[in-house]
């Protein structure tokens, strides 16, 4: 064994859900863009959230409360520093990537759009990043604009350029298509933005937050989406970063507690960021548990992620070459370990159930992306994805899977 190996079966070792059984046989989970895993680590900090600090935050002035809120605050600067962002207070805790995004959209539309504005997208975007800018359309009259992509599952770079103008207001763009796989070249993207428009740039990184060192400042976006349950993290709480500028000038998203400086019954003024964007009682142990998961990331570094992701990557996809019924979507050049696929002759959900009934869960459908299945012209694909804690043999075993369902469907 090498010792990139030995240390990634170290890592394995604490994911306790890969020790269950499905009729048997081993659990081999082939879903992490869906969502990943917890380690060990989490899950005790947060069982140690519900044992000693499952006080409210921002609200009791009693040394409990104080102690957890200062605990929650701790994990703003923590996530602050992870993805680069300059302050603290441009950290908006949300319930995930789909919230931050409906956040942007309902109150950057509110405070700055109009009829005519354009909103550029792709077509790789998932759900979460279209349908909220179709609500725009429909409120304030904004048009919606596609950006094309390529065959290989890149992004068409050129077609983005003849899509911006003086009325584009904001661009939304997936960093990694959690269906081809692409990973998208954030900084041309926002040259380009920046040379032909006054766009804010929106950055949908669900996916990207666990393939890569993700820096905001670097990258010159303005927002910034993700979520804690694709980073090793608790479900139902994710980030929306956004430039302090940008936010200041935004209406809220909700009212409620917390995110106001004073109510009459007359009228409300609201807080400063980041609490203006904060209404209600939050997700703490979201906030505490994904400040964990960041640790534990950071713990097993960068380098060791990525050299096993594109490893595994590279195994499953020439094991997948090597079935002719096989296609293939999505073969950008720099592509997370995500292989969309369909076996010519057999559903998706036929394939996926096999696989199933074999102890190996992948995603069959058309993973919140209908308007990519159109472009590819299909109606779903079965959808393997792979994570740190995968191993070779797993993709050995969903070869073998592939090859049963061949004999089985064909
Ligand atoms: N975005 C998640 C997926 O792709 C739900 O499966």
């Amino acid at each position: 064994m090498s010792s990139l190996e030995q240390r990634m079966h170290k890592v394995r070792e604490q994911f306790p859900a890969l020790q269950q059984k499905f009729g048997g046989q081993d659990f081999v989970y082939l879903d992490s863009t869906n969502t990943t895993l917890k380690p060990q680590r989490v899950i005790k900090r947060v069982e140690k959230f519900y044992e000693s600090e499952a006080s409210n935050v921002h609200r009791g002035g009693y040394q409990w409360s104080s102690r957890t809120t200062a605990l929650y605050e701790k994990s703003r600067e923590r996530i602050a520093q992870f993805i680069g962002a300059q302050f603290p207070e441009e950290i908006i805790y949300v319930r995930g990537t789909t919230e931050a995004i409906n956040l942007v959209a309902e109150s950057f539309g509110h405070s700055f759009l109009k009829s005519g504005d354009e909103i550029l997208i792709s077509e790789m975007e998932h759900h979460a990043n279209i349908v909220p800018w179709h609500l725009l359309q429909e409120r304030y009259g904004v048009q919606v604009k596609a950006v094309r992509i390529y065959d290989n599952g890149e992004l068409d770079l050129e077609d983005l350029e003849k899509k911006l103008s003086s009325k584009t207001r904001v661009v939304a763009l997936t960093a990694c298509s959690n269906t081809l796989g692409t990973i998208n070249p954030v900084k041309d993207i926002v040259r380009i933005v920046r040379e032909n428009s006054q766009a804010a740039i929106l950055i949908d990184g669900a996916q990207i937050v666990s393939q890569e060192k993700v820096n905001v400042q670097d990258w010159d976006i303005d927002f910034f989406a993700f979520s804690s349950h694709k980073l090793f993290g608790p479900t139902g709480f994710g980030v929306l970063y956004g430039k302090k500028d940008w936010l200041n000038r935004m209406q809220p998203y909700q009212g409620g507690g917390s995110m106001i400086s004073k109510v009459t019954l007359e009228k409300t003024t609201y807080n400063e960021l980041p609490l203006k964007f904060e209404a209600g009682t939050p997700h703490v142990e979201g906030a505490i548990g994904l400040t964990e998961a960041i640790e534990f990331v950071e713990s097993v570094g960068w380098q060791d992620i990525q050299a096993w992701d594109q490893m595994l990557l590279h195994e499953a996809t020439q094991q997948l070459k090597k079935i002719p019924e096989i296609t293939i979507y999505g073969e950008a050049r720099h592509k997370a370990p995500i292989i969309s696929f369909n076996m010519k002759g057999a559903h998706h959900s036929d394939v996926a159930q096999i696989l199933d009934e074999m102890g190996i869960a992948v995603r069959a459908g058309h993973h919140c992306t209908q308007p990519l299945m159109d472009r590819l012209g299909i109606s779903g694909c079965v959808r393997a994805s792979f994570s740190i804690y995968n191993i070779p043999e797993e993709t050995q075993k969903l070869y073998e899977g592939l090859l049963k369902a061949k004999e089985l469907l064909l």
